[in-house]
């Protein structure tokens, strides 16, 4: 039998669904039952009513879904898929940085940990950063931990003074204007599509900069008929399957190595084995619930 027909079948007598990121390889994405960005798996996980859910992406995203659906086993095939930029704050940093500015507002992207989650007052993903920081009415916002992301948030936000924390995503901050640039010159009927988490000298070269899920929306509703794609280079097989007749370039080498390590022989394991679990303390998903449910109620931004 062959590896995608093993999955299927162990899926259906584990009673499981898979959610996996759009930077998940071709194989795995073919397999899922539900492929998106971050803000996308956390509001799917919170439809789930199979008993398992194999979170095939980074460990943020899998400590989500179950901070969103407590009752359900969910699993993460490769216990080293781990985002670094979320390791870049953790709780510690989070409380002082709010004992340093007391009666500032707390928002953190999704890409940390729900223990460090458990300090926010709101979560937000790319594709609302922005409208969730509008949303608030303090004029004192802390923002963490992507100072990318918050910088292009304050371009647009300009009546609240935003605290940053100097967290960075390693594919995204590495790109640089001359390798935009580059492409520019080997395509120079082609859009530029960024990602947030790039630098601002990077954003500043783009025609539009938006979430995942944003971009694949943005190209389907642009006429363009060709893409420069600023964001990690598995996107491109959805932009193919979702927008056939349209062409798409990557930046060489962006790539993130945490995403990767999922395959299908993975799936294939964590489910026999049913592992690995995500297991947190009750007292943080309690607490960690909350700012992320204010986002999903804020909803989807581009
Ligand atoms: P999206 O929410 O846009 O999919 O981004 C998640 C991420 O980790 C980007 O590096
Ligand atoms: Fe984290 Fe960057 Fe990978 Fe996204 S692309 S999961 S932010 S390391």
């Amino acid at each position: 039998m062959s590896l995608v027909a093993q999955v299927k079948k162990l899926k259906e007598e584990r009673n499981a669904v898979i959610l996996a990121h759009n930077y998940q390889v071709p194989e795995v994405q073919d397999v899922a039952d539900f492929v998106g960005d971050s803000l996308g798996l956390s509001m799917q996980a919170t439809r789930v009513e199979a008993d398992v859910i194999v979170f095939c992406g980074v460990d943020f995203m899998a400590e989500s879904a179950k901070v969103l659906n407590p009752s359900k086993t969910v699993l993460l095939p490769e216990i080293d898929a781990q985002c670094p930029m979320a390791a870049m704050l953790g709780v510690e940093g989070l409380i002082e940085l709010k004992r340093k500015h007391p009666g500032a507002e707390v928002v953190g992207y999704v890409n940390t940990s729900a223990a460090t989650k458990a300090e926010m007052d709101v979560c937000c993903t790319s594709s609302n950063a922005v409208k969730v920081v509008s949303s608030l009415r303090s004029e004192r916002v802390i923002f963490v931990p992507d100072e990318n992301l918050g910088k292009w948030v304050q371009r647009t936000v300009q009546d609240k003074e935003m605290i940053l924390w100097p967290g960075f995503c390693p594919t995204h901050n590495s790109v640089t204007p001359a390798q935009v640039l580059k492409e520019k010159r080997l395509h120079p009927k082609a859009k530029v599509v960024a990602h947030p988490e790039c630098r601002p000298e990077v954003l500043d070269l783009a025609d539009a900069v938006k979430s995942t899920e944003g971009m694949i929306k943005f190209v389907k509703e642009t006429p363009s008929k060709e893409y420069i794609i600023v964001t990690e280079q598995e996107l491109l097989h959805r932009l193919k399957k979702e927008a056939p007749d349209k062409k798409f370039h990557s930046i060489p080498g962006m790539i993130c190595p945490n995403m990767k390590r999922i395959n299908l022989r993975s799936v294939l394991s964590s489910l026999e084995g049913m592992r690995h679990e995500v297991t947190l303390p009750e007292e943080v998903m309690r607490r960690a619930r909350l700012p992320l449910e204010r986002m999903m109620a804020i909803g989807r931004g581009d």
